[in-house]
């Protein structure tokens, strides 16, 4: 989803370009080590010089890459194939409650049904099975279209309340699905009914733990906004709030946010759409459940924007949110186990100039964990309690020198103050530090973002990748963001020093930037080798070290001046090594791509098309949902539908091969 419609890129007029430009001259002049604005740059000393290491990533990809698309289909390389595996209001067992074309399931049916807005998603081998042939799909559900969820569409402005029906089922389409999955002797998947199946919504209860607990309590019900996600060796799934700030809201009309709120972008309407030049909330929860009313002392904005922990096997497991990993606009979690043990989590907060964080445990994994008679259940969120609820968690500067720090957030550390007292609302306890992330991330000096989404680590060369979508409103290029009109994105790649991810020091260069290579101009050029594509978002390295690439330009920008030639959202992949970049699947319209996983046999790939049909303006049409886009079902389907999608080889070889 875009963050908001005030961060839509546009291609800049000439005078601002021209400043831009000058701006960027003088910024390159100044700053060694930018090659990678001209041309791909390898590493002067990592695994790109390493002869295994390119022997293995020669023939990473051979599959035939595909044009830009405007076709209203997903579209994949010769040799493959794209089906529907679970759509929005898709049931959870595979067989009840049925999806209505017209939107008319109620709020209940809404709770065993898939949600909207497909997002994150991992792969599970449930004990005992064959894990390439049946497994378990965690998928997060990021947010609603409030047209397309309802018969009639978004409701007329206050003081008519949101019905209470329509909330109950607006906040069952949040959250993240568990769904077991199975492979026919077709080759063919499909949502299977299962024991372990299973909706975790905004209504779910959960707890909290880790150093928040002392200000925001122990419990809260719901999980919303659920972007991005991640995995832990101990096999739990960890889902990622994102744009929380978008459900809460007030009627009261001089509410005004607090310092704190403010930083997280709280304010009176929340998510609000445009309607014939009206602000129109596009929530309003806190008209029928005052935890989410901004006016309300008790509300629960501060239990929200949090990694939360679930264990996928069993379906009576209490999610947790996991505090000490910080509270921001979390995008995905990427996870990775020191050589000593420690844990840590390196995590984007996506908006304009917020920053990179990494969290590193104090608690160390043993990878052999004891496991209890009833299995894996509830032994996976015993071993998070012990190591996700306590550590140290920092946020990355980014130096001109191609070096980078990073900088631990605690009180009386990197100019974070300490609280003095119950009333100082500007000092920091170690509670602080994990509900005012962002605050505390700001004075320690983190290096402000092109909108920092997924990360993801390379298998063998424990290199950290992480995609910057966009950023049109930067007042000024640094090393790490070059572009000041930077409406294509890049992906900026680091290693640790020594190699150790409890690193306090790091090496950095950008690795690719969005657009298109031929570009005349130089300050739009793309330094890729191969395909084009613009505003990254979605990345992960797959097993054999493929960095697989998904985008999200915005709607409002697709096929506009600037992306005539980039068509829908699309896939890629890229090796690393090469800086080579080949297309592999394309979007219907109005769609982005986002979220990617694997059988461990590599034959089938899941991916998610998250709102196809989603209009230039964010608003969908109550009277007409085909409007922009029929995917997936042509119109006996009744509307688009955010689908979870399998791709695979006729042959039934590995992706990619
Ligand atoms: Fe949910 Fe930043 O994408
Ligand atoms: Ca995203
Ligand atoms: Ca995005």
């Amino acid at each position: 989803m875009s963050t908001t419609k005030n961060q839509v890129p546009t291609v800049p007029p000439m005078r601002d370009l021209i400043e831009a430009m000058a701006s960027r001259r003088a910024f390159i002049q100044a700053v060694a080590g930018t090659s990678a604005m001209a041309a791909f740059s390898e590493w002067p000393t990592a695994h790109a010089a390493d002869k295994d290491e390119r022997a293995a990533t020669e023939t990473l990809f051979q599959f035939r890459g595909i044009p830009t698309s405007s076709s209203d289909t997903v579209v994949v390389p010769d040799g493959y194939v794209a089906e529907v595996l679970y759509r929005w209001g898709d049931p959870i067992d595979g067989q009840s409650p049925a999806f209505k074309g017209d939107a008319s399931n109620t709020a209940e049916d809404q709770e065993r049904q898939a949600g909207m807005g497909h997002d994150g998603m991992e792969y599970f081998a449930i004990p005992g099975q064959d894990p390439n042939q049946r497994g378990l799909l965690a998928i997060n559900h990021e947010y609603t279209d409030q047209v397309l969820l309802f018969p009639d569409g978004v409701d007329p402005l206050p003081p008519a309340k949101m019905p209470l029906e329509k909330v109950r089922k607006s906040k069952a389409s949040h959250g993240v699905s568990i769904v077991e999955i199975a492979k026919d002797t077709q080759g063919r998947w499909s949502v299977v009914p299962s024991q372990r199946a299973r909706r975790v919504t905004a209504d779910t209860p959960a707890r909290i733990s880790g150093p928040a607990t002392v200000k925001i309590g122990t419990s809260v019900r719901g999980t919303v906004n659920n972007c991005a996600a991640g995995r832990t060796p101990w096999q739990t799934y960890l889902t990622c709030e994102e744009n929380f700030q978008s459900v809460f809201g007030t009627n009261v009309s001089d509410f005004q946010p607090s310092v704190t709120q403010k930083a997280y972008g709280l304010d009176r309407l929340g998510f609000f759409y445009k309607i014939d030049g009206n602000k129109v909330p596009a929530y309003r929860w806190w008209e029928q459940d005052p935890r989410f009313d901004l006016s309300d002392p008790n509300n629960d904005s501060e239990r929200f924007g949090y990694v939360v922990e679930i264990d996928p096997m069993d379906p009576s497991s209490v999610p947790v949110k996991r505090t000490a990993l910080g509270r921001f606009r979390h995008e995905n979690a990427e996870l990775t186990v020191a050589p000593d043990g420690r844990v840590v989590v390196y995590m984007g907060d996506d908006e304009v100039d917020q920053y990179v964080y990494k969290f590193v445990s104090e608690g160390k994994w043993d990878s052999k964990p004891s496991t209890t008679a009833s299995g894996t259940s509830i032994q996976g969120l015993r071993v998070g309690d012990s190591i996700l609820d306590r550590g140290k968690i920092y946020v990355a500067r980014f130096d001109a020198d191609g070096t980078g720090t990073w900088l631990e957030l605690a009180p009386g550390i990197n100019n974070i103050p300490k609280k003095l007292s119950e009333k100082d609302i500007e000092g920091f306890d170690e509670a602080d530090i994990c509900v005012r992330t962002r605050e505390a991330a700001k004075i320690a000096g983190a290096t402000p973002m092109d909108r920092p989404e997924w990360l993801s680590i390379h298998p063998r060369s424990r290199e950290v990748y992480v995609s910057l979508t966009n950023n049109k409103s930067r007042h000024a290029a640094d090393a790490a963001n070059p572009r000041v009109q930077n409406i294509y994105g890049h992906i900026v790649r680091w290693k640790e020093s020594d190699n150790d991810p409890t690193a306090t020091r790091f090496q950095w260069q950008v690795f690719l930037f969005g657009g298109n290579p031929s570009h005349e101009d130089p300050a739009y050029r793309s330094n890729a080798k191969g395909d084009f594509f613009a505003c990254p978002d979605g990345l992960k390295f797959d097993a054999a070290g493929t960095l697989w690439i998904q985008t999200d330009m915005s709607s409002s920008v697709i096929g506009k001046p600037g992306f005539e030639e980039i068509g829908h959202n699309m896939m890629l992949a890229a090796n690393p090594s090469t800086g080579e970049t080949r297309r592999f699947l394309t979007g219907p319209k109005g769609c982005e791509i986002t979220g990617m996983a694997m059988t461990p046999d590599r034959k089938a790939m899941f991916i998610n098309i998250q709102h196809p049909g989603e209009p230039a303006d964010e608003l969908s049409d109550a009277a007409d949902p085909f409007k922009v886009s029929q995917w997936p079902d042509g119109p006996k389907g009744g509307r688009p539908r955010s689908a979870t999608v399998v791709v695979r080889k006729l042959d039934g070889d590995v992706i990619g091969s």
